[in-house]
């Protein structure tokens, strides 16, 4: 069988076969293509389109096919160019004639469109899993470090302290914000094409729900133009993907970081390392690395795709064919980052000890000192400039600003009273008990809720 060049006289000359052909990549559409067959030839027999006996024949043919791409047994050919003409072809060789009704009341273009709707609706809930598999460790963490407190940071320099388990619990919120952006992607997804035809619909009497159920669609597309031609499908996915691995980009940032000797926050497990070919005593965080490099691929994924379509007029052009190596890289990228990254939080020591060090230096209570202040009526920017100035004393002592005796913060305003040598790393944390901060009683809050959420509740 060769590729519909009906009104062709000439072969296709071999470099417009090599350029054209999308089999190398496509063939992953093999199991949608055959459910998507299987659910059109029912249907088309249903209608009384094809006899109930074709109708038979070519789903056995194409559950045998099925079988053959499963085991590994099926032959690709280039010079069938796509994962749709090569299992018609196999079709044609195993059942005859009758394999060219499987057509009736379709174009590749419909069918190429549910393909695509078919592998971003399972992308879809694989993402949605792995996603919930790194929740599950960025939680199990956040349990164990709940009284663990770091230095937080603006600008990269200490800032106030903050629990641990506060700030695995914002990636947490980016996770499931992710999550969010996949559930709502699946929506406009889940929209059933067969029927749309080449461009302007079928003469056919197809019932297209029926389809849409066997497939498991909510519903189908209001538009033929647009359903053949549309895309946006995989440039929502693409960007959700993008905003993820962004997360995950900064999730992988603060493990290189925390990694480091300068910081020595966070000891990744063994098994999740790497060594160096030369320097015998390296423990590297490539996973990490990787993880923030291979974000990069997955943006040029999606402005691939956003430039993709932006000139295309309706309805089908083959520039679209263009559209599933980034597709399918963007999944396998984002998938297996979640996979890792959740292994690896998971197995993670972190260093209580080293991270309460750091937040004993940088003038941490600096606010608190401030705060102090204001609530014995000094205005807020006032008491800004008297602990500015107390810092600055500080660093000329050597010293930490909590560090200076009361004489000397007395020296400064005469408002500070013996308690204010009470200010301590603990009552700071503890005192922003607003909703969303990181006092001991808010974050347990957030962690049995987020403990709920996970659960599904
Ligand atoms: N391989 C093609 C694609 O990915 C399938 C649709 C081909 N349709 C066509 N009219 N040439 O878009």
């Amino acid at each position: 069988m060769k590729a519909s060049r009906s009104r062709l006289d000439k072969p296709m000359a071999k470099v417009v076969q090599q350029y054209t052909a999308s089999i190398a990549y496509d063939r992953r559409l093999a199991p949608y293509d055959i459910q998507g067959s299987i659910a059109h030839a029912r249907m088309l027999a249903k209608q009384g389109i094809i006899s109930p006996a074709e109708g038979t024949r070519i789903v056995e043919g194409l559950e045998a096919i099925g079988k053959e791409i499963a085991a590994g047994k099926f032959t690709y050919r280039e010079e069938l160019e796509d994962i749709h003409i090569n299992i018609e072809g196999r079709l044609k060789e195993l059942i005859g004639d009758v394999a060219g009704k499987l057509h009736t009341a379709r174009s590749r273009n419909d069918q190429v469109a549910l393909d695509a709707r078919l592998f971003v609706k399972d992308a879809i809930a694989q993402t949605i899993g792995r996603l919930y598999k790194l929740q599950v460790a960025v939680v199990g963490q956040a349990e164990k470090n709940k009284k663990t407190i770091l230095p937080g940071y603006t600008h990269l320099q200490r800032g106030q302290p903050v629990l641990l388990a506060h700030h695995l619990l914002a990636y947490l919120e980016m996770l499931q914000r992710d999550a969010g952006r996949f559930i709502d992607c699946l929506k406009r997804t889940d929209v059933m094409p067969l029927g749309s035809g080449a461009l302007a619909g079928s003469p056919y009497p197809l019932d297209r729900d029926f389809v849409a159920k066997e497939l498991g669609f909510s519903k189908v597309s209001a538009n033929s133009m647009d359903a053949v031609s549309d895309r946006d499908f995989i440039i929502e996915y693409e960007s959700a993907a993008s905003i993820a691995m962004m997360h995950l980009s900064r999730l992988a940032e603060e493990l290189i970081l925390w990694s480091s000797a300068e910081f020595s926050f966070v000891e990744l497990d063994d098994a999740y390392t790497t060594g160096s070919s030369i320097m015998p005593q390296k423990k590297n965080p490539d996973i990490a690395e990787l993880a923030r490099g291979k974000t990069g691929r997955v943006y040029g994924h999606l402005v691939a795709a956003l430039t993709l379509m932006k000139g295309l007029p309706l309805t089908y052009n083959r520039d679209l064919q263009e559209d599933k190596e980034g597709l399918f890289d963007t999944v396998d990228t984002l998938n297996a980052t979640l996979d890792v990254l959740a292994e690896a939080i998971a197995t993670a020591t972190f260093n209580a000890k080293r991270m309460r060090q750091a937040a004993s230096t940088g003038h941490l209570l600096a606010t608190d000192i401030a705060d102090y202040l204001v609530r014995k009526g000094v205005p807020f920017r006032e008491a800004h400039g008297i602990v500015g100035k107390l810092v600055q004393k500080a660093i000329a002592k050597g010293q930490d600003v909590s560090e200076l005796s009361l004489a000397d913060y007395q020296r400064h305003s005469k408002k500070f009273g013996p308690d204010v040598k009470k200010i301590t790393i603990e009552s700071s944390v503890a005192a922003r008990a607003v909703v969303g901060g990181t006092a001991p009683a808010s974050v347990a809050k957030a962690l049995a809720e987020a403990k709920r959420a996970l659960r599904g509740e």
